[in-house]
């Protein structure tokens, strides 16, 4: 695929997902602009990228940090949001504030971006959310991170009516090897490759290139639009 002349703005593009499905979107020839809270980490992530990719600050938690961002960027054809951050406790955990961790860091985030993107989004452009393969198989005590995942999805449905001719889809990944994981202890880590090994058909955690290429599929098929689609090497069938 080329993406000649195409800007595709990536919030969470200094890490994982996102940088990796900026990565190929800049080798197939289009500009990106990526989007994060740590500036070290997205300067050397803009310099990975090369010359067809710029920078800048946004914190997705703080609405006019969105606005600010947005507001000095002319023109979005495509805007993929993976930026999160979040903790999963069980419904029963006593901290309010924790129970809502996955709706205030995984799903606000991405409805204020696109609040603030929609007015610079091209006619023929495209929207793709995060959300993440525990919407359709919740682990054991994840039950309000898998609502946070299913409210992503439906939100992304009624944005394809609202934004149409604008197509809105969203990724559900199995667990991926790549820098989330990287950064947490390597117990918790084996154990989660462990898990999507034998939960899954396809016996292995999935790679971050794997899920970039499925963003860019989602970005660009011009008549797909309203759907999740789930890269999770069969995670949600078994
Ligand atoms: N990796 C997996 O196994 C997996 C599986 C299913 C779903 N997902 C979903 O994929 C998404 C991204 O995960 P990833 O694997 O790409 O990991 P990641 O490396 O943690 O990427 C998240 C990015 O978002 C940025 N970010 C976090 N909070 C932000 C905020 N408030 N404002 C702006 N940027 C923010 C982070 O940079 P800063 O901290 O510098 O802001 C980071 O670059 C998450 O929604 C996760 O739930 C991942």
């Amino acid at each position: 695929m080329r993406y000649d002349d195409k800007t595709l703005v990536v919030i969470g593009g200094g890490s994982g997902i996102g940088l990796a499905t900026a990565k190929a979107f800049v080798e197939g020839g289009g500009r990106v602009v990526i989007g994060g809270r740590s500036l070290d980490r997205l300067e050397a992530a803009r310099e990975r990228l090369g010359p067809n990719a710029r920078a800048a600050a946004i914190d997705v938690f703080d609405p006019a940090s969105t606005a600010a961002f947005f507001d000095r960027i002319d023109r979005v054809d495509h805007l993929f949001t993976p930026a999160a951050a979040y903790t999963i406790a069980p419904f029963d955990h006593p901290d309010e504030a924790a129970l809502a961790s996955p709706f205030d860091g995984k799903f606000w985030g991405q409805v204020r971006c696109v609040r603030a993107a929609a007015p610079k989004l091209s006619p023929d452009g495209s929207v793709v959310l995060m959300s993440g393969a525990a919407s359709a198989r919740p682990p054991k005590g994840a039950a309000l991170y898998a609502a946070a995942n299913g409210a992503i999805e439906a939100f992304g449905r009624g944005l394809a009516v609202d934004l149409a001719p604008i197509r809105v889809n969203v990724i559900a990944p199995g667990t991926i090897d790549g820098d989330l994981w990287a950064r947490r202890p390597a117990q918790v880590r084996d154990a989660a490759f462990a898990g999507q090994a034998a939960a899954s058909l396809a016996g292995r955690p999935g790679t971050e290139a794997e899920i970039a290429q499925a963003v860019l599929f989602l970005l660009t098929n011009g008549f797909t639009t309203g759907t999740t689609l789930f890269a999770d090497g069969g995670y949600s069938l078994r």
